[in-house]
């Protein structure tokens, strides 16, 4: 039987390189994205006749994805895999932070995650069997980078949130899985937003966000093409019985290398050289 799946954030990047990579591989994909006028996108992919369609979701709206997952469902009856993608970083020192900001920062990253997730459970519950996977980030096991704790914080509460959700869901035979991964060259960076209070002239932090640019660009410089973190999504979809999380790039592997092994203090140190020094995540 075909496999349907539905990705969340296909617009660019991640989850461009998913949507692309299942359908490609017979899954019945539906690229979801919230502005409809980036679908063209996928014009070239499409002349392929793979099985993809394109699907307006904001995940922060629940009309929204209740009226797309509703209209999946009913098309397919079913919904196998789901890839919670969606997502941005709102940047900037807590101070100059406001809560609408964090909250907004959350409503996306994790709400908008838990959202859709609710959207597909009763589904893959009758159906006895599904793979939900939560792309989270490195930045969900270590706390490594100022200027990110709304972030950070979104993607700790998605791990601890799946971890849990893991356990209440084995019985039905459905799978939720992390997906970790470290550096990814996509739109990111240019998509991250930044806190409306904050004046490069008259901030306090307007040094330190200076000079932490300067070093996160010796971090973006060992970044991976997305199309790998693709294909990791894709192998453990298609394994029977998926890892529980997955890290993905080699900063990823060398950051949780140092968190097994070195105390807080030591790994606190490690990580503010990264940026400061300019050494970034992967020592020769
Ligand atoms: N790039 C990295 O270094 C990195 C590292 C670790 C984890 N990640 C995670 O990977 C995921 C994908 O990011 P990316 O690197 O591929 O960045 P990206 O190129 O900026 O893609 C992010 C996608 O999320 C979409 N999105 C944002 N808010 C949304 C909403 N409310 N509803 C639906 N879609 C929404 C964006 O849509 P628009 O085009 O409409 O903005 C875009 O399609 C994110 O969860 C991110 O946290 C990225």
């Amino acid at each position: 039987m075909t496999k349907v799946a539905v990705v969340t954030g296909s617009s660019s990047g991640i989850g461009f390189e998913t949507s692309l990579l299942l359908a490609k591989n017979q899954f019945k994909t539906y690229a979801t994205m919230r502005n409809l006028n980036k679908s063209h996108v996928f014009n070239t992919a499409l002349k392929e006749e793979i099985p993809l369609s394109v699907v307006q979701l904001d995940v922060s709206d629940e009309a929204s994805v209740n009226i797309a997952m509703n209209n999946i469902l009913k098309e397919n009856g079913r919904i196998d895999v789901l890839v919670n993608n969606a997502g941005y970083s709102i940047f900037g020192s807590l101070e100059e932070l406001s809560l609408e900001e964090i909250k907004q920062e959350f409503e996306t990253n994790f709400f908008g995650a838990v959202r859709v997730t609710k959207a597909v459970i009763p589904t893959m519950r009758k159906n006895s069997g599904g793979t939900i996977v939560n792309v989270s980030s490195i930045g969900g096991k270590v706390g490594l980078l100022p200027f990110f704790t709304a972030y950070h914080a979104s993607k700790f509460a998605l791990e601890g949130y799946t971890e849990s959700l893991r356990q209440e869901l084995n019985d039905f035979g459905i799978n939720v899985i992390l997906i970790e991964p470290g550096a990814v060259g996509t739109n990111f960076m240019d998509n991250m937003k930044n806190a409306k209070n904050y004046n490069p002239n008259t901030s306090p932090y307007a040094g330190t966000i200076q000079k932490f640019f300067e070093g996160a660009q010796a971090i973006m410089a060992n970044s991976i093409h997305p199309n790998e973190v693709a294909q990791v999504i894709l192998n453990a979809v298609n394994s029977p019985s998926p890892n529980i999380r997955y890290s993905v790039g080699k900063d990823g592997e060398s950051i949780l290398k140092n968190r097994a092994q070195l105390s807080d203090e030591e790994m606190e140190k490690w990580a503010r050289e990264s940026y400061m020094d300019k050494k970034g995540f992967i020592r020769k």
